[in-house]
């Protein structure tokens, strides 16, 4: 099923990039805790999305090797576009990936990964399998960055996000906005250690270390 979201319907590009509102407003603040957390080696990004942000992230850490990643093939025509645009030799090249579908972590050990607003698109059962599989991607000491919006003790951050998380559950029941103690049961469970950021617009980044 293809869900209606506030991006949705983000036009096309003549060279094939598509341009989605939301990653250009989240990604200083994001960039920002990146910076700030400094990974080094090869980052791995789930659900890239149209690509902006590997674009644009990629080039603002030059040592890093960024492999953007989705499940959705139209996803990867415009990651691919944004990577011709981008000055980023250490930007790869796309690959096709369902982080929810087991057996993938061994193919992409990464120092680092980098999930931005997917959790709340999928199931409870997919967003574990999501979590434990990155964690057993990343290497001793490696990262694990995940934005979105949370629930916290169950209730939204905002009334914007309550909005939202109904017109989720509206299109499917399954979907919504994660609780934000659910998310650090799972990564606890997954042998990471999670912190909390507070980001604008009440959403949260999850910084969470392999030991
Ligand atoms: C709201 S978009 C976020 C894209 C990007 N991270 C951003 O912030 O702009 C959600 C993305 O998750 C991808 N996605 C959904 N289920 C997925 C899965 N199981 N594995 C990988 N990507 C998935 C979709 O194709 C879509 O690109």
């Amino acid at each position: 099923m293809s869900l209606q979201l506030p991006d949705s319907g983000a036009p096309t590009g003549p060279d094939g990039r598509r341009h989605a509102p939301s990653a250009d407003r989240n990604a200083e603040a994001i960039l920002a805790v990146l910076r700030a957390e400094a990974p080094t080696g090869r980052l791995l990004e789930i659900a890239s999305g149209t690509g902006q942000h590997a674009a644009r992230f990629a080039a603002a850490f030059p040592a890093l090797l960024w492999q953007p990643s989705d499940l959705d093939p139209e996803n990867l025509v415009s990651i691919e576009a944004w990577r011709r645009t981008a000055a980023a030799p250490n930007l790869l090249a796309p690959i096709a990936l369902d982080a929810a579908r087991p057996g993938w972590p061994e193919r992409y050990p990464s120092e680092a990964v980098l999930i931005v607003n997917l959790l709340h698109l999928i199931p409870d059962e997919d967003a574990a399998s999501v979590l434990a599989q990155s964690a057993s991607a990343l290497t001793a000491g490696g990262t694990l960055f995940l934005y979105g919006p949370f629930l916290r003790d169950g209730r939204p951050g905002s009334d914007g996000d309550a909005d939202f998380d109904a017109s989720l559950r509206a299109q499917d029941p399954r979907l919504g906005l994660k609780d934000r103690a659910w998310v650090e049961a799972q990564l606890l469970a997954a042998g990471l250690r999670p912190r909390v950021v507070e980001m604008p617009a009440h959403n949260l980044m999850f910084v969470a270390r392999r030991a």
